[in-house]
């Protein structure tokens, strides 16, 4: 079958994108599937530049029919402040296509350095599973007599039952999937007294639908602790927005680097298309030397076709990255390796 793809490369070294390219495209030649690949100029600086806005007035008519997007990095902040560029696009494709599972493996890869000391790859090797839509990112508050000596400031957070409930219910079916089967919760209910004993409550109670997944939690001070201390205690970690947040970044930076990192801003239901992006940004400080990391670009390419039901191809773009690390002229110089982005890029195709 052709899987239709809307790309967006974005700002800076969101331009990777032509090696995430080359190694989806070399993974469908020898797995037998096909690609259409709708190229966009949105959501990026230039477009801002031009239009004076993110994103046209009909995106949703240009990317909606897309089976996934492929996203870059957006972020150029001397043409456009970062949260107009973050507000009108990438919270854009997460809020309308209620893309409620982000989703980040945190993978110590061979011939990546590790900045915990003694770990080898296997040790560290788990996902963190983030609520994306709800909790403690928020519109909901007031501003009071700014100014003032009076001045109050107050945001809430919003947790409904549906939405707690179908993160964490991700969270098992993905433990599930897994060798070691075992969830670890996020939480903060000590000092968090009403939304978070909330959480805890509905993990309580999903779980009992899955007796064959092991679980425990931490309040998050000590969670972050533990991922630094004891990374290999780890299998699954559901979160919610913000904690989330805080800890897909602390993940892949405890297995390297996040060069490497791909997320996927996911709609399990498939109701609406799910994007796939690295974690890094659009690197302003490396942006058009041409050597910018390209496996996190590539990676998230592997994560997108796993969601697509490629699992086979997924893999071998995975394996395909594992032998390029390997070698320091595979490996870019974020990695101590001599590699270019197109060299590396075109390394891991052809390993392919
Ligand atoms: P960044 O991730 O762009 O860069 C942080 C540091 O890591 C820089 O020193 C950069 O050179 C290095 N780096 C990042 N990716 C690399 C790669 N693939 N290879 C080698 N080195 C790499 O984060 P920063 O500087 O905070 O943000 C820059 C811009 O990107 C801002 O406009 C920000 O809003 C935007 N941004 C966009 C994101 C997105 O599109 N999802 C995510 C994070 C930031
Ligand atoms: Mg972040």
């Amino acid at each position: 079958r052709t899987y239709r793809i809307a790309v967006i490369a974005g700002d800076g070294i969101g331009k990777v994108m032509p090696e995430g390219v080359r190694a989806l495209e070399a993974a469908a030649r020898s797995h037998g599937f096909g690609l259409e690949l709708d190229w966009h100029d949105f959501a990026s600086a230039d477009y801002y530049v031009r239009h004076g806005r993110m994103m046209p007035e009909d995106w949703k008519e240009k990317v909606g029919t897309a089976d996934a997007i492929f996203f870059g990095a957006v972020g150029w902040p001397e043409v456009v402040p970062d949260h107009i560029s973050l507000w009108e696009s990438l919270l854009q494709f997460r809020r309308e296509y209620d893309q409620y599972v982000n989703l980040r493996p945190v993978r110590l890869m061979p011939g990546v350095p590790c900045p915990l000391a003694g770990r080898q790859p296997g040790d560290i090797d788990f996902w963190v599973v983030r609520e994306n839509t709800e909790g403690e990112y928020s519109a909901v508050g007031g501003h009071m007599f700014p100014g003032t000596e009076r001045e109050v400031v107050i945001q809430e957070t919003v947790m409904t039952r549906h939405g707690v409930d179908r993160i964490v219910r991700f969270a098992f079916d993905l433990a599930m999937k897994r060798e070691r089967r075992h969830v670890t919760s996020a939480t903060k209910s000590n000092g968090i007294a009403i939304t978070m004993p909330f959480w805890d409550g509905r993990v309580d109670a999903i779980a009992q639908e899955y007796p064959d997944v092991t679980r425990d939690k931490y309040h998050i001070d000590i969670l972050t602790a533990q991922f630094v201390l004891n990374p290999q205690r780890f299998d699954v970690v559901v979160a919610s927005n913000l904690f989330g947040d805080i800890l897909s970044d602390l993940g892949p930076a405890c297995a390297g680097t996040i060069g490497i990192a791909p997320s996927g801003n996911i709609n399990p239901e498939r109701a609406h298309p799910s994007l796939f992006e690295p974690v890094h940004g659009s690197a302003p400080d490396i942006a058009g030397q041409g050597i910018a990391n390209p496996v996190g670009q590539i990676w998230s390419g592997a994560m997108m076709l796993e969601h697509l039901g490629e699992a086979e191809a997924a893999a071998a773009i995975m394996s395909a990255v594992e032998d390029v690390l390997q070698t320091p002229a595979g490996r870019t110089r974020d990695l101590k390796g001599s590699a270019d982005t197109v060299s590396c890029g075109k390394a891991v195709a052809a390993s392919l």
